[in-house]
């Protein structure tokens, strides 16, 4: 394969995104830089109100906030810690006394502390599982109280609520060097497959996203050389790596009402990387 490193061009196709979640009112974490930030700008185009939830970089956070205002939709920028029962009970009062309510929340703040195992400290492995899990199920927690609260509206949405959650390919593919990063994926499919059963009689919507390997700062070093990117695409039978937008329009599909009956589901957004492309050639 002739791989090129396409730095500076998208490599993803740019199709558009249609207004199927007018005046909802979304929540994505880790919003201000990669796969959160495209997520949030395609629910913005979308239609959508949005919390830009950050927790460092406000000018990031600020840049965001200011390119979803240029589409007509609502948008803030809140810091908050999601492994902080306290600041994201915070940002959902703060969410609600703004713009009235949720109706969507996007699980997607994350981060990578890698190490060999025997070298993984505690701070390493706690760090991941309070951002990565903890995180999730304090958000989650709080959207499901607000979810139940206030029940269906006919006029916005079939559902009361939608929760997607962001996970990875590592929730299957096991990941040598990652073993806190692949835990913590693999504890959201388990979370949001229970959480999803367990709300499922009130209306409530738990998928995830698992995105293979995406451009973003979370791996530059998988993509930023000729090198690293032609043995990415080892793994990548589609051939190239994936963009933010690719991820975003996942999420769309998923918080709007095209996606209905989808309960408890993870949808791979991957390029094939979870379909053993070693075996394409040998086994
Ligand atoms: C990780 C990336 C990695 C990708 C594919 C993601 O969940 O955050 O670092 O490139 O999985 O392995």
């Amino acid at each position: 394969m002739n791989a090129t490193v396409p730095v500076l061009k998208s490599t993803a196709p740019n199709v558009p995104i249609h207004k199927t979640l007018t005046g909802q009112k979304a929540l994505v974490t880790g919003a201000n830089s990669g796969i959160g930030r495209g997520v949030a700008i395609a629910l913005g185009q979308a239609g959508a109100d949005v919390v830009v939830n950050y927790v460092e970089g406000d000018d990031a956070a600020n840049a965001v906030v200011d390119e979803l205002r240029g589409f007509g939709v609502q948008a803030l920028a809140y810091k908050a810690d999601v492994s902080s029962e306290e600041q994201v009970a915070a940002m959902f009062r703060q969410m609600i006394a703004q713009f009235g309510t949720i109706d969507i929340l996007v699980n997607n703040a994350g981060l990578q502390r890698d190490s060999a195992f025997h070298a993984m400290t505690l701070a390493q492995w706690n760090t991941v599982l309070g951002i990565n899990l903890t995180g999730q199920f304090l958000c989650a927690r709080e959207a499901v109280r607000e979810f139940v609260r206030r029940g269906v509206v006919p006029a916005v949405s079939c559902a009361a609520g939608k929760i997607i959650c962001m996970s990875s390919v590592h929730q299957e593919i096991p990941w040598a060097g990652h073993a806190n990063y692949a835990t913590s994926k693999g504890g959201i499919k388990m979370l949001m497959e229970s959480l999803a059963q367990e709300v499922a009689p009130q209306r409530i919507r738990v998928n995830a996203i698992a995105p293979g390997a995406i451009r973003t700062p979370i791996n530059t070093s998988a993509w930023n050389t000729p090198e690293a990117y032609k043995q990415l695409m080892t793994l990548v039978p589609y051939g190239r790596i994936g963009e933010p937008v690719d991820i975003a329009r996942a999420a769309v599909w998923l918080a709007s009402d095209q996606s209905d009956y989808v309960v408890g589901t993870t949808l791979f957004v991957d390029g094939g990387m979870t379909l053993y492309p070693g075996f394409a050639t040998g086994g």
